[in-house]
């Protein structure tokens, strides 16, 4: 959708489409920092915030950056590139300690303080699947920046079609970084793509148990 105007919660969910391709027209430092707020917004397990964004605007990291995600011109076209990335290492190198700071500034019961110190490094250092948990929370902040950034009037597209190695040179990214998905936000150029069109209610939710419709 090529609206530049701003957009109900609504609208946006309804109009948004995977941009196609951008005008390249620069983006607003206030209306880029708008978007990546509403990221940093989003919920977490535990607060922890493991979310981390490179942004990606100059010429020259764009066509870099295009060169690691299967050349997609999208990259080089987009106002801004957003890399969201989650940092499996956070809780040990001091999350958890501005984590517990804010909450206790903001009226953080001290005994779930005391609780949470213990059980969230076991918790996440003994986690099965970290880059699950970090695609989980990761995830979340991105789709709040997708939609705020409709909201506003802006043109988005959402990418996994990177290469994580390579991203991870282009960007400098330190190891324990897991890259999650890339952002593209700026202005539709050309026609919009089509609306693929959603599946039906019945076929992807159920009331109270698998396999029962639920009554809407
Ligand atoms: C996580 C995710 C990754 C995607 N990766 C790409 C991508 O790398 N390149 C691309 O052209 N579209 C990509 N898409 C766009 C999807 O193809 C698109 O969202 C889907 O076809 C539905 O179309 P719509 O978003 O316009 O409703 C991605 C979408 C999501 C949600």
């Amino acid at each position: 959708m090529s609206s530049k105007n701003p957009r109900t919660l609504s609208e946006a969910i309804q109009q948004r489409r995977a941009t196609p391709s951008f005008d390249g027209s620069p983006i607003p430092a206030a209306d880029l920092k708008q978007i990546l707020q509403a990221g940093l917004h989003a919920p977490s397990g535990y607060n922890m915030q493991p979310w981390r964004f490179i942004v990606v605007q100059s010429p020259e990291q764009r066509k870099r950056l295009r060169t690691a995600s299967y050349n997609q011109p999208k990259v080089e076209e987009a106002s801004a590139m957003i890399v969201a990335c989650g940092d499996a290492d956070g809780f040990r190198t001091g999350d958890l300690e501005e984590m517990l700071r804010l909450g206790r500034e903001n009226g953080m019961p001290e005994n779930y303080a005391e609780q949470a110190k213990n059980n969230i490094p076991h918790y996440l250092s003994t986690h099965p699947n970290m880059v699950m948990w970090l695609n989980r929370q990761v995830m979340i902040a991105f789709t709040h920046m997708m939609l705020m950034a409709e909201v506003m009037g802006y043109d988005t597209a959402p990418m996994e079609g990177f290469e994580q190695e390579k991203v991870r040179e282009v960007l400098r990214l330190p190891l324990s970084y897991h890259v999650v998905a890339l952002l593209a936000v700026g202005r539709l150029a050309g026609p919009d793509k089509f609306d693929g069109g959603r599946f039906e209610m019945h076929r992807t939710v159920f009331g109270e148990e698998y396999g029962k419709p639920l009554k809407v």
